[in-house]
């Protein structure tokens, strides 16, 4: 079956996962991000002619701060205009479709859309039905996907730790409902990272998670050994259904990351958060405000990121 992310030349027509995403397509979004930069960690990003003309729709049904704000800087930076849809004073909320909105969208010549969904699959959707010079970005649906997020933790990885092929990465926290994770496993894997874990309780882990190449911990002290990057995750209280797990501070007592817990990693090991970060739940302010965190170099990279993504899909070097 035809990767419904590529053109019939194999060139990225749409952004929809790091599943099945190949590692050409994703090194060079990378190297392409890096000639935004000026290779320090709060780098100047310089206003590119390269989506000149062009219209981004950003359209998120579900809240953002990060993604959402970062894609219209990263648009605006790459010269385009951009519109960022109010879906609560929008026509959804009077039962208008998605097709229906986004069929609207076109005829107001978009060139591109930006989507956030609660539906897994909503982008799917979208790219499916829009024509073909028009492109789609997931930027996060349900607990499917949410590959610009990966692409800048493999930018921000790769920043500070140069290589793929030697590392040993913690993925810590609720796999279970985070798209983040299955984007990072699918990513970290493409790119030839030898050994990921995840660390989680059982309730917080997908069945069969070890069929996506991931070895399984349920301690931190074991999890964390000799590590060179941890990757937290937020508690999507929001996705689960029933009582997963006894309480916010006993899951922080176990999978919380503490500066103990981060001893049992290497030395010179990055944290790191795609956000919103829930203090003392978990990861501790110690942590998220330590030496060894990126976490704000994360956000700032996802400019540069998401400006690679849009020029590579709207054709431009
Ligand atoms: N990481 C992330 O998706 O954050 P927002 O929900 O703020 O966009």
């Amino acid at each position: 079956m035809r990767n419904p992310q590529l053109n019939q030349d194999g060139e990225l027509q749409h952004l929809l996962s790091t599943e099945g995403l190949p590692a050409r397509i994703m090194r060079d979004i990378l190297d392409k991000a890096a000639t935004f930069l000026d290779g320090s960690d709060q780098p100047e990003i310089r206003k590119v002619p390269l989506l000149h003309g062009k219209s981004v729709f950003n359209i998120f049904f579900e809240n953002s701060t990060r993604t959402r704000t970062t894609f219209e800087i990263a648009a605006k930076r790459l010269s385009a205009d951009v519109v960022n849809l109010n879906i609560g004073s929008s026509s959804t909320s009077k039962g208008e479709t998605l097709l229906d909105t986004v069929d609207n969208l076109c005829a107001m010549h978009a060139d591109m859309f930006v989507v956030r969904h609660s539906q897994s699959g909503a982008a799917h959707l979208i790219a499916r039905h829009v024509a073909p010079e028009i492109h789609v970005i997931n930027a996060g649906d349900g607990r499917h996907a949410h590959p610009t997020q990966a692409l800048l933790d493999m930018f921000t990885i790769r920043h500070y730790k140069k290589e793929f092929h030697n590392l040993r990465v913690a993925i810590v926290g609720d796999v279970l409902h985070s798209r983040v994770a299955r984007s990072q496993i699918h990513a970290l894997t493409t790119l030839g990272v030898p050994e990921v874990r995840v660390i989680a309780p059982k309730t917080l882990l997908p069945t069969m998670v070890e069929n996506l190449g991931v070895h399984v911990y349920h301690d931190m002290a074991k999890g964390l050994r000799d590590v060179d990057v941890i990757l937290m995750l937020r508690l999507q209280n929001e996705r689960m259904q029933g009582a997963l797990l006894p309480s916010a501070q006993e899951y922080f007592k176990h999978y919380g990351l503490t500066e103990e817990k981060l001893s049992y990693a290497k030395p010179d090991a990055i944290v790191m958060h795609p956000g919103p970060m829930n203090r003392g739940v978990e990861i501790d302010s110690a942590v998220a405000d330590g030496p060894n965190s990126v976490i704000l170099s994360q956000v700032t990279f996802g400019i540069a990121v998401r400006m690679a993504v849009m020029s590579t899909l709207a054709g431009g070097r």
